[in-house]
């Protein structure tokens, strides 16, 4: 297999963790570029959930390595949590298995308080964020005042630069009447965690670049979806990294050569969790996949809001990724459905948009433009190629498929790691 990056294409949650976790099976590596505990990936396999946050997906698979890199924002003590979860479930994470950059800037608990103070002060205007310390911790690596795991290698320096960095975060914590820290309360909360980390910190670049020369597969699992991208997605209504494609080069220490495919991961249809404009939400979709159980968010477990599939924002999406292939996923989801819309422009003011606009007020405005396809009313969970699917869901796919301007090399039709249909 080729050196592939797997990225979502819409708000997230649109199946990565599962398309990562199948095409694992003939991959040697993978990383994580971006982002942080603000992901949820679920997996179904042997049996078995399993929800990862800052893990990749292939931490399920023995004998293959998994790599954070140095993009990615990583809480310890979550991360601890969630090594210990994936034990009690019967996973190895070993120091082999894993292997954290030591570039990689860590959250510590002001930044999650930050993050919800912020939160608060927006009000009405809030972006609706996970609370994880994601957007305070990417700042301060912008402003050069944040702390590498690197920096932890010797407690001494650590304190020198919270004691720093809590002068000016505590003075805004007190503005919002927040509690504010020491830098021994910070060092306490985080010690236990960083002393069972550090094993598995290490300068993963080297690695990254032997398993390249000598040929190994690697996967680089996105996070977030890229219209939550912070260049590309609907500002401000996004995360804090670059979500995209580029993000999995500039997050990992391999460059743009190194990468073969592009693998875009895209529900059949739209979701979004959160706040900020969502053109084809639908109220009667949402209820529809709530009253089955579908659509809340595996990390805050908020319910998702869902919509029509939009190929605006998909068209977009597969540019600035340059997608090879689409994973297109829940088709299964849409089964019951008589009739299906699929937002092909939006209607600001009378002019039809191909594109998603990057002015806030046109992406309030923006009337879906809809084409209706008829359903196809029967159970797609049981297929195993593409010549199994309903006629009307083949059809439904080439649309999309035209419409985006990517071929689709996999269709979803189950949460299950066999439920996977190579096109
Ligand atoms: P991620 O963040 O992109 O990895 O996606 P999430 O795990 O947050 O959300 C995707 C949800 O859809 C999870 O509950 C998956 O188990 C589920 N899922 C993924 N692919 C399929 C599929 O083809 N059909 C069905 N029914 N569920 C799927
Ligand atoms: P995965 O990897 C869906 C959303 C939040 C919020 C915005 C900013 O599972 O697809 P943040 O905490 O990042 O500052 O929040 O981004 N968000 C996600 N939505 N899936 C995710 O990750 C998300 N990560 C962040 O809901 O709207
Ligand atoms: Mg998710």
């Amino acid at each position: 297999m080729s050196n592939t990056i797997i990225c979502g294409l819409q708000w997230g949650d649109e199946g990565k963790g599962k398309t990562v976790d199948y095409l694992m099976e003939t991959a040697d590596i993978v990383a994580r570029g971006q982002g942080g505990n603000n992901a949820g990936h679920t997996v179904i396999a042997n049996g078995q959930k399993y929800i990862l946050h800052l893990i990749p997906s292939g931490i399920l698979w023995d004998g293959k390595i998994n790599v954070i890199g140095n993009g990615v924002v990583m809480d310890p003590v979550g991360l601890v949590k969630e090594i210990t979860s994936l034990e009690e479930q019967g996973v190895s994470v070993t120091p082999k298995k894993l292997l954290i950059s030591d570039r990689a800037h860590v959250v510590l608990p002001y930044h999650c308080e930050l993050d919800a103070a912020r939160e608060a002060a927006l009000g009405e205007n809030k972006i609706g964020t996970t609370k994880r310390g994601i957007g305070p911790t990417y700042a301060d690596k912008a402003n050069r005042i944040g702390l590498r795991l690197a920096d932890f290698q010797d407690e001494a320096t650590a304190r020198k630069l919270i004691d720093i960095r809590l002068e000016e975060a505590n003075e805004l914590l007190s503005r919002y009447n927040l509690p504010t820290f020491t830098t021994d309360q910070v060092l306490d909360t985080v010690r236990p965690a960083i002393a069972r980390l550090l094993p598995h910190v290490t300068n993963v670049i080297p690695t990254l670049h032997k398993a390249w020369k000598e040929g190994k597969t690697i996967l680089f699992e996105g996070a977030q979806g890229s219209l939550l991208d912070i260049d590309f997605g609907t500002y401000p209504f996004v995360t804090s990294s670059n979500t995209t494609a580029g993000g999995a080069c500039t997050g990992c220490g391999l460059p743009p050569h190194a990468v073969e495919k592009v693998v875009g991961v895209c529900k059949a249809y739209t979701t979004r969790v959160g706040a900020g404009p969502m053109p084809t939400l639908d109220d009667e979709l949402s209820e529809f996949f709530h009253a089955r159980g579908m659509e809340f968010g595996a990390t805050t477990g908020r319910p998702r809001s869902c919509g029509w599939l939009d190929t605006v924002l998909l068209r977009l999406a597969v540019m600035v990724n340059g997608v090879t292939d689409l994973a297109v996923t829940i088709l299964d989801g849409l089964d019951e459905r008589k009739t299906l819309k699929i937002c092909t422009g939006y209607d600001v003011d009378g002019t039809i948009h191909e594109f998603p606009p990057a002015c806030r007020a046109d992406w309030d405005k923006a009337v879906p433009v809809y084409e209706e396809m008829p359903g196809w009313e029967s159970d797609t969970t049981k297929a195993r190629s593409w010549d199994e699917l309903p006629e009307n869901a083949k059809a439904y796919l080439t649309r999309l498929s035209e419409l985006v301007g990517a071929p689709i090399s996999y269709v979803g039709n189950g949460p299950e790691r066999e439920q996977t249909i190579i096109v």
